[in-house]
């Protein structure tokens, strides 16, 4: 299976999970340990949320991995600059990114996709780290960006 085929079917067995389940924390926890544990190359997969009373910070939210930082200023790092851009960051080498935060020490590449709510809102980043260089491209930021519409998808 191909990694294009190997996102559809992810997205598939997230989306029977989630179906019933309107809580955004449920669905964000789900779709963290689906893809997590769906891939070899992911090492650290999770959401940083914006922070509701901070509205220029993320916040960490549901993850798998290692322990995260729990605050990132818009702009800094690879989170900081996919939520202050609105864009998505796919970064091949982590130590050549300035202000990379370095949180697991194996990171070595990275693809953090805004997540974005039915009105069009930034609500959150979704961040996943591999422990080698260049491990993501646009099938990966395609399969993302696709599966995490499915966040607020109603059934
Ligand atoms: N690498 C991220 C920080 C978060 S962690 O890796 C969990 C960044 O520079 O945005």
């Amino acid at each position: 299976m191909n990694k294009t085929e190997k996102y559809a079917e992810v997205a598939k067995e997230i989306a029977a999970v989630i179906e019933n389940e309107p809580n955004l924390t449920a669905r964000m926890a789900t779709i963290s340990s689906v893809l997590h544990h769906a891939f070899d190359h992911y090492l650290w997969t999770g959401f940083y949320l914006v922070d509701a009373e901070k509205r220029d910070e993320l916040i960490i939210g549901p993850y798998q991995g290692t322990l995260g930082c729990l605050r990132i200023p818009f702009g800094k790092g690879v989170c900081g600059t996919a939520a202050a851009t609105k864009e998505t960051q796919i970064v091949d080498d982590v130590h050549a990114f300035p202000g990379h935060i370095p949180c697991d020490a194996r990171s070595e590449s990275e693809i953090v996709v805004p997540v974005f709510d039915d009105l069009g809102d930034l609500i959150a980043v979704f961040d996943v780290d591999s422990d080698r260089k260049a491990m993501f491209d646009d099938t990966d930021r395609q399969g993302l960006e696709s599966i995490l519409k499915a966040l607020f998808s109603t059934p």
